[in-house]
């Protein structure tokens, strides 16, 4: 947040007086555009021309500067080139503005020399403590009647509406804005916030959470500029309405060492980062412009969806067929109708009308078998929503139809949305049922999407809200373990190490021990408990396989014998000069289901925890999931479900399901070790072996990557 600005952010979309700074007479030009536009809004407040080359600008007295003006204004807009931007906000601030909005061009998105123009517009604007929005940013717009703001240099003002609008795209937020006048699209505020120097979208999600006018908010947003506080911020603001966003292009990832598994992934998977930091905070991600405003027009009815059973009411049967499909894509329910519901209306609907979900009246119906049915179906306790297809027939006009649908619904809050398919020049009878809180699409599969989106909005408000667990740690082993690489000047840990580390925060390990010779290696094997693998330790050993080093499922002393005696042999053969520390006893991993967790430390985002399918396939099957750390029991449980491999961590073919309650303890307790140890850039449990129910889960190969010392956290 700029310094001094209005968490309401006031100052931008409601100002008393607006000055506009390099307004103009000529035409085609930015200045001309923008200032008529005011004009045109009917602006409810004082605005002011700046320009010393005019005495008036359309119509309106000029003053040549700043500080000539009769008061101090509450927001400048700012039109004038680049090089002149920083003075105009320092006459601003003198004069007592509280907020400015930076139109002109040629800032950072130029490079270097913009980058430092830009550098001394902020500091002036924070000087003052002036809330900024910009630079190279299309403007503001706020629809209150009793505002009726448009400082922007598009053409009209929109309708007034429910949805709030932030680009940090200025053409698109241009072009959406002329879409929504053609479409009658209403909106409530919409702000181009540019090259965001000052106001971010973080910002613009608490002012519009706050905002009464606003229902639902839209982002279109290239990058964020700081995905932990968008996760904070956005967690809020969807407990109080919903936020849908567009995410295109990528967020620069940032020096990074892709040593381990778990680092190239994250860097390939950036756009699952988001999609994962979006699932997070309840923000829903849509894939085209289309849909943000199909879902955004539902939305700004007010309407909520308590659950995902829609039914779908037809008088014909192929868009319903289609309404059908596209609703089990948009995550809904069709279920069947309940039996009394479904004798009732056999009797009441013609003999070959198709009686189930979706209920196909057939064309020879009228307006009264619409609202009957309707109503009825409404009525259901077992269904949420409904989705009314109407083809035409030449029993009714679609009047009869919108003045039906209303009449059932006046009994009823569940949604209905209304797909008019087919029907040319609606216009009328569209508004109508809009009006009256119907949102009304060409196709059915927009309506379905938008119901969709209803329903998932309201899982997200009922969830289970879970809490982070804290676990008892021995944070003095992962300390020591960290320091001890650091003295060694390694920033890659040795296994031993990496293990102490994760055994300090309760991952489990396969129990060890080490023996220097056959009889302390036998009584080692008495401890951990056979079967167990024999393992040369040597640090002048890397590939043990190699020269004979390991030995597998060994299952009584005689084997454990054997087995010492032959690597003995193999190792004078091999490796005759390697200087050997020990042999380890380690218990063999029973079978189960392979995982991987990992953690990345984002520059963007903080620490990230990574979870998918284990093994040797993790790279080509890529089936992970990302957190952002820290997370509750609940995002750890819907990671183990959202991977793809999730069936078989369940169990298919009468396998037993395996140990989740254990997986995702071990995915908080990642979380927690992500957060406390700022040393850890990189971090991956790979594989780690999940037992059936009830037996717990087993780590059988780790890698820590730490920082480098300058560039960590606080140094052990
Ligand atoms: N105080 C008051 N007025 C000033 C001024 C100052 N310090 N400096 C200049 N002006 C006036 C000029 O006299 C001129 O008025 P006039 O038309 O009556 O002569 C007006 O401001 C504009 O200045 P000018 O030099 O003619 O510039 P311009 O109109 O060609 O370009 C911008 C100015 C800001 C439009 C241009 O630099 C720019 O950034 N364009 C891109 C805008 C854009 O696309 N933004 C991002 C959208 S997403």
């Amino acid at each position: 947040m700029t310094v001094g600005q209005s968490p309401e952010l006031s100052e931008l979309f409601a100002p008393k007086s607006v000055a506009v700074i390099g307004a103009s007479n000529r035409p085609g030009k930015v200045g001309t555009s923008l200032f008529r536009n005011i004009l045109k809004g009917g602006y409810q407040g004082v605005v002011y021309p700046v320009n010393p080359s005019s005495p008036s600008v359309s119509g309106v007295r000029c003053y040549p500067d700043v500080a000539s003006l009769p008061e101090a204004p509450e927001l400048g807009v700012v039109i004038v080139p680049a090089p002149a931007v920083a003075g105009v906000v320092d006459e601003l601030g003198k004069a007592g503005a509280r907020g400015v909005v930076v139109i002109t061009s040629g800032f950072r998105e130029v490079g270097e020399a913009g980058a430092a123009l830009e550098v001394e517009v902020v500091r002036r604007a924070a000087q003052y403590r002036m809330s900024l929005v910009g630079p190279n940013c299309f403007g503001v717009i706020n629809t209150d009647p009793a505002v009726g703001l448009n400082a922007t240099f598009s053409g009209s003002l929109p309708p007034t509406g429910r949805i709030a609008f932030v680009s940090q795209s200025g053409a698109l937020g241009a072009g959406i804005l002329q879409y929504g006048i053609a479409e009658r699209i209403g909106f409530s505020r919409f702000v181009s916030v540019g090259n965001r120097a000052g106001v971010d979208e973080n910002d613009l999600l608490v002012a519009l959470g706050k905002d009464a006018a606003t229902r639902v908010i839209l982002l279109y947003v290239e990058s964020l500029a700081d995905g932990r506080r968008f996760l904070e911020t956005a967690r809020e603001v969807t407990e109080v309405k919903p936020v849908l966003v567009i995410k295109s292009g990528r967020t620069p990832a940032g020096e990074r060492a892709a040593l381990s598994h778990t680092g190239s992934l994250a860097q390939s998977g950036r756009d699952q980062l988001y999609d994962s930091l979006f699932a997070q905070s309840g923000v829903q991600r849509v894939d085209t412009l289309g849909d943000l405003f199909r879902f955004a027009k539902i939305f700004s009815t007010g309407l909520s969806m308590a659950g995902p059973r829609l039914v779908i009411l037809t008088n014909s049967g192929g868009p319903g067929i289609v309404a059908a499909d596209a609703a089990v894509r948009s995550g809904l329910e069709l279920p069947p109708l309940p039996p009394p519901l479904k004798a009732t209306l056999v009797q009441r609907l013609p003999s070959i009308a198709a009686v189930s979900n979706p209920l196909d009246m057939t064309a020879d119906i009228g307006p009264n078998t619409y609202r009957e049915t309707l109503a009825a179906l409404l009525g259901a306790a077992d269904l949420d929503g409904a989705l009314v297809i109407s083809t035409p027939t030449g029993t009714m006009t679609a009047q009869d139809v919108a003045q039906a649908i209303l009449d059932s619904k006046k009994a009823n809050p569940k949604p209905i949305a209304a797909c008019l398919f087919g029907l040319s020049d609606l216009s009328k009878e569209v508004a109508f049922l809009e009006e009256n809180g119907v949102p009304t699409y060409t196709f059915p599969e927009e309506a379905v999407g938008g119901l969709g989106a209803l329903a998932r909005y309201h899982a997200w408000l009922t969830r289970p809200h879970t809490t982070v667990r804290t676990f008892a740690v021995d944070r003095a082993a992962a300390t020591a373990a960290v320091a001890k690489a650091r003295a060694a000047g390694t920033t890659v840990l040795a296994e031993y190490a990496a293990r102490s580390l994760l055994a300090a925060y309760g991952i489990p390990f396969p129990k060890v021990e080490t023996a220097r010779t056959i009889d302390e290696a036998l009584a080692a094997a008495d401890r951990v408990g056979y079967p167990v693998v024999l393992k040369v330790a040597s640090p002048e050993i890397s590939h043990k396989t190699d020269v004979g080093g390991v030995a597998l499922g060994i299952t009584d002393p005689p084997s454990l014998r054997a087995a010492w005696d032959s690597m003995q042999r193999s190792l004078r053969a091999a490796a005759p000069n390697a200087r050997i520390e020990g042999f380890e006893v380690e218990a063999q991993v029973p079978s189960g289901k392979e995982v991987l967790i990992g953690v990345q430390r984002d520059p963007n985002f903080g620490p990230v925890v990574v979870f998918g399918l284990g093994g040797i396939y993790v790279e080509v099957l890529r089936d992970v999931t990302f957190r952002l750390a820290p997370l509750r029991t609940l995002s750890a449980e819907h990671m183990i479900e959202s991977v793809r491999a999730f069936p078989l961590l369940k169990g298919v073919r009468g396998e037993p399901p395996s140990d989740l309650a254990a997986l995702a303890e071990i995915i908080e307790r990642v979380s927690q070790l992500a957060v406390d140890v700022p040393e850890v850039v990189e971090m991956d449990i790979n594989p780690l072996i999940v037992r059936a129910q009830g037996h717990g889960a087993v780590a059988v190969d780790a890698r820590v990557v730490l920082s480098p010392p300058s560039r960590g956290g606080p140094s052990a």
